[in-house]
C-alpha cells in the first residue's frame, strides 16, 4: 500500500508544471541568452547570402550546415582572370578586427571577384556593427582559408573555373 502511494505522489509531481520546468532548465542553462543586435546580424548575413561563399558546403547541403560551421571559410578556390581567391574565415578575421576597424572596412573594402563587395559597401553602419556583433558572438573558429593564388600559376583542386 505504502509503495503504491509512492508511485501515485510520484506520478502526481511528474504531472505538475514545476517538474516540466525543472526538467528543462538544464538546456536552457545551456543557451546563451543573445541580444536583438546578435540576432539581427545572423538575419542578415543569411539574406546578405554571406553564407554561399565563407560557410563551407553551404551552397550544396541546402543550407543545411550546423551554426558551428558558419563563416569558417572556403577551401574551393574560384578561379578567373584575377587569379585564385578563397572566401576568407570571417570567424578568425573578426578576431583580428575592432568594430570601429569593420565599419572602415565595410565602407571603403574592394576585393578580387567573386567577393560582393559592393553589397558591403552599401550596408548601413547599423547593420554593419549587427555583423560584426554576430560574428564575434559565433567565436573563432576552423583554420584560415588557402592563401591566394596568382592567375600564372596552377592552383590545386578543388576550384571553379570561371569563363572570365
Ligand atoms: C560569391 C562568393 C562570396 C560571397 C557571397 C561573399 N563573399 Fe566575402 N569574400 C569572398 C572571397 C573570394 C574573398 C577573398 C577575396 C580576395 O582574396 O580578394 C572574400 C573576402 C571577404 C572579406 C575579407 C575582406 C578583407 O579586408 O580582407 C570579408 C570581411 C568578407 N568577404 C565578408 C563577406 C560578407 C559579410 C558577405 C555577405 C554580405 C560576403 N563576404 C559574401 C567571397 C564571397
Amino acid at each position: 500500500m505504502r509503495r503504491v502511494m509512492q508511485i501515485i505522489v510520484t506520478l502526481a509531481f511528474a504531472a505538475t508544471p514545476w517538474a516540466a520546468i525543472a526538467a528543462d532548465a538544464p538546456a536552457k542553462a545551456g543557451v546563451k541568452p543573445v541580444s536583438k543586435e546578435v540576432e539581427r546580424g545572423k538575419y542578415l548575413v543569411t539574406i546578405a547570402g554571406c553564407h554561399g561563399c565563407h560557410t563551407p558546403d553551404f551552397l550544396v547541403n541546402g543550407g543545411r550546415s550546423p551554426e558551428k560551421e558558419y563563416l569558417t571559410g572556403g577551401v574551393t578556390g574560384w578561379r578567373g582572370s584575377w587569379g585564385t581567391t578563397y572566401p576568407v574565415n570571417l570567424r578568425l578575421y573578426f578576431q583580428g578586427v575592432t568594430e570601429e576597424q569593420w565599419v572602415q572596412v565595410a565602407k571603403e573594402v574592394q576585393r578580387r571577384p567573386p567577393m560582393p563587395y559592393h553589397s558591403l559597401n552599401a550596408m548601413s553602419q547599423a547593420d554593419v556593427r549587427a555583423i560584426y556583433k554576430y560574428i564575434r558572438h559565433l567565436g573563432p573558429a576552423g583554420a584560415p582559408a588557402p592563401a591566394f593564388v596568382p592567375a600564372d600559376r596552377e592552383p590545386p583542386k578543388p576550384y571553379v573555373q570561371f569563363p572570365v
